[in-house]
């Protein structure tokens, strides 16, 4: 019996080769840029399995160009660069890889809070340039983290998580969501509930956790920078599109938050000229990089996909229909 034909983006992780090489006859792309669409629509016009990255638009173009496909498995927890419909009507299977970044993806968004906050992008600039004359008593004052108020908007694991590292800084927590956690969870991490309204105007630093839908699309606008505190700062680990840009570029103008942390961005790769700036730190999507983290990514998807082809449920299926509909 010849192995199915899978095509990945990446050349993933070794751990993740093996598992793949055992079941499927796999082809990577290799290079260290991303590959060119063409290059990937050519590639995978003979697959059944596919691994992909959240840089590749799985779409209706995508899937005609694939007629042999069965199983999308993305390489990340987020999965707004699939099209879940058009999937589920060419009776692909989609999956994702939830519940191994959540620590560690909470371990960035607070040390971009912690950065932006403590002024690091600036201290290491000038500890950097030669410049820097010795210690000085108001030299680069930043805020405390410490004992402040914590917006989280999104109380999912992620959120969640990030709410658990607050605890040892003593940090008032709130949270918004549009489901209310149950109240063993929000007891244990010590968090209250607000309205959007309230979050926004009662927090310090405000962290983005939601996916990204379209309700959430362009979620921090204009109106809700106005109602954030001038003295507060927005924390983005969860995906660019939720914040309008230009409109955070014009509250930061305007002085009506104090700076932002992002690690993703409207338009990745490109970044709002108006972003680089000195109260702004910035970072190139890494909340989940971490070497752990991304191996065990990329060995849940080789998973969903031998899954699939030993005739069993992917673990992190999507769109579950399409299996039961066959
Ligand atoms: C995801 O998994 O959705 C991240 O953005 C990449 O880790």
């Amino acid at each position: 019996m010849p192995k199915p034909k899978v095509y990945a983006t990446h050349p993933l992780f070794e751990e993740a080769r093996q598992i793949l090489e055992a079941a499927c006859d796999i082809e990577y792309w290799t290079n260290e840029e991303r590959p060119p669409r063409d290059e990937v629509l050519r590639r995978v016009k003979d697959k059944e399995g596919l691994i992909c990255l959240l840089t590749e638009k799985i779409n209706d173009e995508f899937l005609r160009a694939a007629p042999k496909l069965r199983i999308a498995a993305n390489v990340a927890v987020g999965f707004d660069n699939i099209d879940l419909d058009a999937c589920t009507k060419r009776g692909v299977v989609a999956t994702n890889t939830p519940g191994v970044l959540d620590e560690t993806t909470a371990d960035f968004a607070w040390t971009l809070m912690m950065a932006v906050a403590r002024r690091l992008g600036e201290g290491e600039h000038l500890a950097r340039s030669g410049n820097w004359k010795g210690w000085n008593l108001d030299q680069l004052c930043g805020s405390d983290v410490w004992g402040k108020t914590l917006g989280i908007v999104g109380f999912g694991r992620i959120g969640r998580a990030m709410a658990r590292r607050a605890l040892g800084f003593q940090m008032k927590v709130l949270y918004t969501d549009a489901v209310k956690a149950p109240a063993d969870v929000v007891q244990a991490l010590n968090a209250e509930y607000r309205d959007m309204n309230s979050l926004l105007a009662e927090s310090d630093f405000i962290s983005l956790h939601v996916p990204l839908t379209p309700e959430t699309r362009g979620l921090f606008d204009a109106p809700k920078f106005y109602r954030m505190k001038p003295t507060a700062f927005l924390i983005n680990t969860a995906r660019g599109p939720v914040v309008d840009e230009a409109a955070l570029v014009a509250a930061l103008d305007a002085g009506k938050i104090a700076g932002a942390a992002l690690d993703v961005y409207e338009n990745e790769p490109f970044i709002h000229p108006g972003l680089k700036r000195p109260n702004v730190v910035l970072a190139p999507h890494l909340a989940s990089a971490s070497t752990e983290t991304r191996t065990k990514m990329a060995v849940i998807a080789a998973n969903n996909v031998v899954a699939l082809f030993k005739g069993q449920m992917p673990p992190n299926m999507l769109n579950a229909s399409v299996l039961k509909k066959a």
